[in-house]
């Protein structure tokens, strides 16, 4: 079995940069790409921070950031994906580092609700493909899922799993398709259940939000983790659990998607349920 050595990571967003991040503290050799070079930038100086905080400055000589997806993709052993949660744009990517990455090239998607299953089509070596899936922030949170596509091989799931610990993370594995993994179809559900009692009129955020921190001892609730997960992606993830169960509770509310459409998608914008400062 080939070791994992080359990361390459496509999409420097929110969740890019983090995976980007961890693997560069674990001593990988770690390629990123973004189609907007403000963005890439931005993760640039998030990744720096990171690996300064950490007393590892050293280690910016391990990742690259490039202006090309041929230059991430080109010495990778494993390519995941962070670009937004749309399949039509997962399967035109995955076509393409299908095209121009090594044969032996592990593709996955970091996607928080599309099975790889749907994806593989488009690709040739439908035996390399995963859904590895992580929690940001990953620090708080160190564990992904892992699941296989139709014809994933027990080598890559191996492969995939044994990275997912070398980096300081808990696998999780999904033993059978399933929308939403593991940890995140529970999440899902009281999501759901938060989205429906507040566009319902049944009660406000502040309150939802409260009998959550109270009853879990968590320190937020599942209003400020929408706005931390951002309310564009909260709301694709929750149509694509509506477009696989075709029930209505399932179905986002109208006013989230009215939120969306004014750019208040959360923390990254500043306002979402909650108004944030940079500070808080
Ligand atoms: N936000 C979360 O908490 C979270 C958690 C787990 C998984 N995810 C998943 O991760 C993925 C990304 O989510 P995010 O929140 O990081 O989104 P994001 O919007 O912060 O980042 C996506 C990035 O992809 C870039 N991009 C778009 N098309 C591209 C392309 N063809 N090539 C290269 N870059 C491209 C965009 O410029 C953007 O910077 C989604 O599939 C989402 O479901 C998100």
């Amino acid at each position: 079995m080939n070791e994992i050595k080359n990361i390459s990571i496509i999409g420097a967003g929110f969740t890019g940069k983090q995976i980007a991040a961890i693997a560069t503290l674990y001593k990988y050799d770690v390629s990123i790409f973004d189609i907007n070079s403000e963005i890439l930038m931005e993760a640039k100086k998030y990744i720096t921070g990171v690996l300064k905080r950490k007393q590892k400055p050293e280690l910016s000589n391990h990742i690259y950031y490039c202006n090309k997806i041929e230059e991430a993709v080109s010495n990778a052993d494993l390519v995941i994906e962070a670009i937004p949660e749309n399949i039509e744009l997962k399967k035109k990517l995955f076509f393409q580092i299908d095209r121009i990455a090594p044969k032996n090239t592990i593709i996955a998607t970091n996607s928080s609700s599309i099975p790889v299953s749907k994806i593989e089509e488009v690709v040739d070596r439908k035996d390399k493909v995963l859904n590895i899936h992580f929690y940001p922030p990953i620090p708080l949170r160190p564990m992904a899922d892992i699941m296989r596509g139709t014809k994933t091989s027990d080598e890559t799931f191996e492969k995939g799993k044994k990275w997912i610990e070398s980096i300081g993370c808990h696998p999780i594995v999904v033993k059978k398709e399933i929308i939403g993994f593991v940890l995140n179809r529970m999440w899902h559900a009281a999501r759901r259940e938060a989205l429906n009692l507040w566009a319902g009129g049944h009660a406000d955020i502040k309150t939802i939000d409260s009998a959550w921190k109270i009853f879990t001892g968590m320190a937020m609730g599942p209003f400020s983790l929408m706005d931390g997960i951002g309310l564009d992606v909260v709301y694709a993830v929750q149509m694509s659990y509506y477009l696989e169960s075709g029930e209505l509770r399932d179905k986002p509310p109208d006013a989230l998607k009215d939120m969306v459409d004014k750019g208040e998608l959360g923390m990254k914008t500043g306002k979402g349920f909650y108004t944030w400062s940079k500070k808080k």
